[in-house]
């Protein structure tokens, strides 16, 4: 049986890692992986492989960046050839990225499998190009293996055949499970290189959601938060491009007091920052559930998230647009009133495994 992975954001590398491993064990399992090329920044993508120990990819597309449609397109059009010569017996998607609907859409048109790992994930907002992607993909999945039960709730009400459905949990967590030793190392070791003394407390910020970012009022609003957080406890901002791009054309990029804007971070790096980091500013999906597993306080801008668990069980709380409540529950925080979580079901360092063994079931028909 041959697997064809595809991958193509940042947030991809992490969740293909464990599935590529655990069905590397199955016998008769033949895999490819195919690397759209719409992250192409060493740093956003190249160190990624590296720490993850993912293998090569066998085909890269090189698609780049562009508009939803352009990006989508040319991943469409790259990855139909390859999908003729390859014929795979299933496809397998990850998360909710132009990358994920583009490859799902190929699939289902000449008539591949495709599996779909991260699904049933909704944040109910479709004005967020990821819900869109979300929705489009899980209607094309012949496997859909959901994180979390609110998935399979998601799924059921949208009329998904439930036999489709299969609850592995969070692979994200395997990774961030299996790699935690070398990020604590890698902090120990290159700790004093950063701007902020991970030792004492600090906040940790990742920004780089288009309703942020794009909107220059609210972007200039978050700074001026941080800027302020950063008069308590220092801010690092490990700056996504896009958001580099934004704070440069409206001249909000300087230094301020405290506030330190630093380049996108590896996985390891990150992973050890957000390890020691007193508080995690966001509006990612994946770190939301990375800091409910390490039990850290996040505050997240957004409206709403697709990850509920995290704050149901978790650490996370939604603070939507609202920059005023962003200085006050940093400082609830920073004066020792942090919400505190429990690890979510199944966020075990396993569900790679499980996926493989869905996998396996499925190829043999039972
Ligand atoms: C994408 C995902 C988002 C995910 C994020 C993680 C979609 C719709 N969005 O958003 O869900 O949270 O990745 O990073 O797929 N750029 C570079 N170098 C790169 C990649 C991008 O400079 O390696 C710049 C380009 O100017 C590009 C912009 O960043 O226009 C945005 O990149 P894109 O992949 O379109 O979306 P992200 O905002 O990264």
């Amino acid at each position: 049986m041959l697997i064809l992975h595809v991958v193509g954001a940042r947030p991809n590398f992490m969740k293909a890692a464990p599935v590529l491993s655990a069905l590397d064990s199955l016998d008769g399992v033949g895999q490819l992986l195919v690397h759209t090329g719409q992250h192409y920044d060493a740093n956003m993508s190249q160190v990624f492989f590296d720490q993850l120990e993912l293998p090569r990819p066998d085909v890269n597309l090189g698609v780049g960046s562009g508009s939803h449609a352009v990006q989508t397109a040319r991943i469409m059009t790259a990855f139909e050839p390859v999908l003729t010569e390859h014929r795979p017996e299933m496809v397998v998607v990850y998360g909710d990225v132009n990358s994920t609907v583009a490859a799902s859409l190929v699939c289902a048109k000449l008539g591949v499998a495709v599996g779909h790992v991260e699904a049933g994930l909704r944040s109910g907002d479709r004005t967020m190009p990821e819900e869109i992607n979300r929705l489009v993909t899980d209607q094309l999945a012949d496997l859909l293996f959901t994180p979390s039960e609110d998935g399979n709730a998601n799924l059921a009400r949208e009329g998904v055949d439930r036999d489709k459905v299969h609850l592995v949990g969070n692979v994200m967590i395997d990774t961030l499970i299996r790699l935690l030793p070398l990020a604590e190392e890698k902090l120990a070791e290159t700790g004093h290189l950063l701007p902020i003394d991970p030792a004492e407390p600090f906040c940790l910020a990742t920004l780089h959601r288009p309703a942020n970012v794009d909107d220059p009022g609210m972007l200039k609003r978050l700074v001026d938060a941080l800027a302020d957080i950063a008069a308590r406890a220092p801010v690092v901002f490990p700056v996504h491009p896009r958001t580099t791009a934004r704070l440069k054309e409206l001249g909000l990029d300087g230094q301020r007091p405290g506030l330190h804007f630093i380049a996108p971070l590896d996985y390891l790096s990150f992973l050890g920052l957000q390890t020691a980091a007193t508080l995690i500013i966001t509006d990612s999906g994946g770190i939301q559930e990375e800091s409910t597993y390490l039990g850290k306080p996040c505050l997240t801008m957004r409206p709403n998230t697709e990850r509920p668990v995290t704050v149901d069980s978790g650490t996370n709380l939604i603070l939507g647009r609202d920059t005023e409540r962003l200085k006050a529950e940093a400082g609830a925080v920073l004066s020792g009133r942090a919400k505190r979580g429990v690890v979510p079901p199944l966020w075990d360092g396993r569900a790679g495994q499980r996926i493989a063994a869905v996998i396996d079931s499925w190829r043999s028909g039972t």
